[in-house]
């Protein structure tokens, strides 16, 4: 189970370590019961990600309506030539990084002499996620040494510390399901670890019509309404409560304002909810909503700024023609 795991997995060139232990999993429960608590009610979009949720997010990139990973990904072949066919004796580390498709595409343009000198350091907070990935690079680049971390990247940046020169890689607009502080939090961390020379590759979804954004995460085929609703069963899981996920209907929209995409569940019926891990029942009421996610979709000036919060450098941009997504390469140089 993920949150419990103490496992590790050590076989030929691929090293596994769980750290989500160190978190404590009364202080887990607690972040979760705090929030079902709160005046508006929210889930941290952190927990969708079990292995069903994985599996469900990893659906989710291949739907017609969800344009962002198709369109990243097509970014990312194009740049990868001129970004990686130099690298040698680094660290690659991804934040966020899931089903690693994205890293295998930058990983291709690295030639097989250099691999050998590569060591590549998915985090995940999806135990399932991390192995599975971790095995399928294996076989496609046999030469690469993967020591994967389960985490919480946010809360434990400390894992990060390393003297070793190394690349950062946050691809997925993962960054944008942060609100303004705790974004710009993970961009000082992550710039304070960093030494000169070393880089940054961040993925973000920008700003674009807002009927596109709306039927990205209100598809046809309600594949983002399951992975909406998952995150129930994970909950259930953790704190022993009695969610009932069909109780709950997928909300999705653009707050315009906020310049983000905001998840929601709202309850059908009134319920009450208990949990043998808080003395008080949860009472929920007809139409009240549990705010699960909120996807930032970023502006050029927006993205510039993150220069002056980070104290990186920015050393280009890259966009598709559509302008729909970017990535965005940092350097440290100082
Ligand atoms: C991978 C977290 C950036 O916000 O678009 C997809 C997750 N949520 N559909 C996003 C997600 C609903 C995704 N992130």
């Amino acid at each position: 189970m993920n949150y419990y795991g103490t496992e590790v997995i050590d076989v030929q060139q691929i090293k596994i370590t769980n750290h989500l232990k160190d978190l404590g999993i009364n202080n887990i429960r607690k972040e979760i019961i705090d929030g079902l608590k709160a005046e508006q009610k929210y889930i941290s979009s952190k927990f969708f990600y079990d292995e069903k949720g994985s599996k469900l997010f990893e659906d989710i990139t291949r739907l017609p309506e969800y344009y962002p990973t198709r369109t990243e990904k097509k970014l990312l072949k194009e740049i990868a030539p001129e970004l990686m066919s130099n690298l040698h004796n680094i660290d690659i580390v991804e934040p966020g990084s899931g089903d690693c498709s994205k890293i295998s595409i930058l990983l291709q343009s690295i030639p097989i002499e250099n691999l050998k000198t590569i060591n590549y350091i998915p985090i995940d907070i999806s135990h399932s996620a991390i192995s599975e990935s971790a095995q399928n690079l294996t076989e496609i680049f046999p030469d690469l040494s993967i020591n994967g971390l389960v985490a919480d990247f946010i809360n434990q940046i400390e894992l990060f510390q390393a003297d070793n020169k190394r690349m950062f890689c946050f691809l997925g607009s993962t960054l944008g399901n942060f609100n303004e502080d705790v974004s710009n939090g993970f961009l000082i961390n992550l710039s304070s670890i960093m030494h000169t020379g070393d880089t940054f590759l961040l993925g973000l979804d920008l700003v674009k019509p807002v009927h596109i954004l709306h039927d990205a995460y209100n598809d046809s085929q309600n594949i983002t309404a399951a992975f909406n609703k998952n995150i129930l069963s994970v909950i259930n899981n953790i704190i022993d409560s009695n969610f009932d996920i069909d109780d709950f209907e997928h909300k999705a929209f653009f707050n315009e304002q906020k310049s983000r995409i905001e998840m929601h569940l709202t309850a059908k019926e009134e319920m009450t909810i208990t949990s043998p891990y808080t003395n008080s029942i949860i009472s929920i009421k007809k139409g009240e909503n549990i705010h699960t996610e909120n996807s930032y979709k970023y502006s050029p000036e927006q993205i510039k700024k993150f220069e002056k919060t980070s104290g990186l450098t920015i050393k280009s941009m890259y966009t598709d023609p559509n302008k729909w997504f970017a990535l965005v390469l940092f350097e440290k140089n100082i």
